[in-house]
């Protein structure tokens, strides 16, 4: 009987996951926990609307668990000693130094958390990776937690998360699948009946899928490649809508009908952003090249090529249609979060295309409904394309919308958010330049409606 459940990483997977997990099992006690005392600091704060994460259902889930059988703490020692199974849900972004920079996932953290346990454990553990990893990971976090010679057994799981910032409660409650790979020997079936028995509370025994450790693994890469080169592939047609007159809104309901193709993952946009499609597909592509399976490499590396294409040609059009230049205009940015209903930026569209507009010395003025200034800022700096003080002399922030679009030569569009489709258009049309040009970079907006108040539209493929 699992009574303890510890999960290391305390971020947009490990908080939400873990507070479904207790509420829906009030049996079993759940400690998340975190190196970065801020963020614990932030879960645990009396307030729930100010815990870290931003996503709608969330603050209640925690008010009901909180403090009764849901914790967060930064004593990670004895969360992973009290616990049967621990949960790895730490960050593996994209290498930034040394071999597979810029392509491999960096497991450094996945491996001070097997160190962790290692050193920590006095009794028998399930450790499930929660984190997206490439295929044959738990090779490595076996070799690392069979070290110590205690006698202490250790079984891995992979049971990747499939949920999406914005929709993490709904998709945590009502799953597609569960996924759960384990080892095929007596001990290893065990383990993924205990991870089974647990997620059993709410999710309908023909939803939770098992499998052998590396097929799971190897599906949750696979499962964001094919997401995110649905997006590219409507994103490419977009640019051939926009050529021939067709209309890429049109073109994805006729072809989303099509119930081999269906209709979600279709809609055009500036370019996907998020902290996993990027990272994944590279990772993707890292590991078929260190097999030398260079054609499967080129293959998925075109669904990133055709990003990078849809974010460039985006802020390019707004150059152009400027006529050719936007120095010293005011470019009004409607959205920073790589989506609506989340306060994530994470390699979001909206970073790189202010970047291109401030090299091109725009003022651009920033409204998010979820995102700070700080956040703002830190994401340009990140890039290290100028010094700190030009971001922070090229960027104003706005809580206002009506503001940031005051006096402003065109407006663009990056983030999705309801709240922008029922705005007084006709009120911000008044306050521009013109002529005042819109650049839909989401397809939210009514084409015509605009066109009648008289801005000069741009929206993807239409
Ligand atoms: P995150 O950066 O929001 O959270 C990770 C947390 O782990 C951070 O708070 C960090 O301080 C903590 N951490 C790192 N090393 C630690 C250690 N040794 N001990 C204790 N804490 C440590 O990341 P995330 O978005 O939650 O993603 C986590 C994993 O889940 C990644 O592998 C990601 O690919 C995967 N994933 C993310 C999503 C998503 O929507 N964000 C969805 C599915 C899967
Ligand atoms: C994505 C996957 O959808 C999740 O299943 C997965 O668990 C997660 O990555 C992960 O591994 O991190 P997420 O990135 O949170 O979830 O959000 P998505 O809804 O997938 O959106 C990703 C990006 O694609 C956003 O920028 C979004 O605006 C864009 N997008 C999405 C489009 O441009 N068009 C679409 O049709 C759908």
């Amino acid at each position: 009987m699992i009574t303890k459940i510890c999960c290391i990483g305390a971020g947009y997977v490990g908080g939400p996951t873990m507070a479904v997990i207790a509420q829906k099992c009030p049996n079993i006690q759940v400690t998340v926990v975190d190196l970065n005392v801020e963020r614990i600091q932030a879960w645990n704060d009396d307030n729930t609307n100010n815990i870290p994460i931003y996503e709608p259902g969330l603050p209640q889930i925690v008010t009901e668990v909180r403090g009764e059988n849901l914790f967060f703490s930064t004593e990670v020692d004895k969360a992973i000693d009290e616990a049967q199974i621990i949960f790895i849900s730490v960050n593996t972004p994209t290498k930034t130094y040394g071999k597979g920079k810029g392509m491999a996932a960096d497991l450094k953290y996945i491996e001070l958390c097997a160190r962790q346990i290692a050193k920590v454990a006095k009794s028998d553990k399930i450790v499930v990776e929660k984190s997206t990893l490439p295929v044959r990971t738990a090779e490595a976090i076996k070799s690392i937690l069979d070290s110590t010679g205690n006698g202490v057994q250790f079984q891995i799981l992979s049971n990747p998360e499939f949920l999406a910032e914005g929709t993490a409660i709904e998709d945590l409650l009502n799953p597609d699948r569960i996924l759960i790979g384990g080892d095929t020997s007596v001990e290893g079936q065990k383990a993924i009946q205990a991870l089974v028995d647990v997620y059993s509370n709410w999710v309908r025994p023909e939803k939770i899928l098992t499998t052998n450790v590396w097929s799971s693994e190897l599906s949750k890469l696979t499962a964001n490649a094919f997401l995110a080169q649905r997006i590219s592939s409507i994103n490419a047609m977009s640019e051939l809508c926009e050529k021939t007159g067709a209309d890429v809104n049109e073109v994805a309901k006729a072809i989303g009908m099509d119930s081999r193709i269906g209709p979600k993952f279709l809609k055009a946009s500036v370019g996907f952003g998020g902290s996993c499609f990027q990272k994944d597909i590279l990772n993707l592509v890292y590991i078929a090249k260190s097999y030398g399976l260079n054609e499967v490499a080129d293959y998925w590396e075109q669904v990133i090529i055709m990003n990078e294409h849809q974010k460039n040609r985006f802020s390019s059009n707004i150059v152009k249609t400027l006529y050719n230049t936007v120095a010293d205009k005011k470019i009004a940015f409607l959205g920073w979060a790589f989506k609506k209903d989340t306060n994530d930026t994470r390699e979001s569209a909206a970073i790189f295309v202010a970047n291109d507009l401030i090299n091109e010395q725009a003022k651009i003025m920033v409204y998010d409904p979820k995102v700070s200034r700080k956040k703002i800022l830190s994401d340009l700096n990140y890039l290290e394309t100028r010094m700190p003080e030009e971001n922070e002399n090229s960027i104003v922030t706005f809580d206002n919308p009506y503001l940031t679009c005051e006096k402003a030569h065109a407006i663009a569009i990056l983030t999705e958010w309801d709240e922008f489709r029922k705005y007084d258009w006709q009120k911000i049309y008044k306050s521009m330049q013109k002529p005042a040009f819109i650049f839909d970079g989401r397809n939210i907006l009514n084409k015509a409606e605009l066109e009648e108040i008289g801005f000069i539209y741009r929206g993807i493929g239409v």
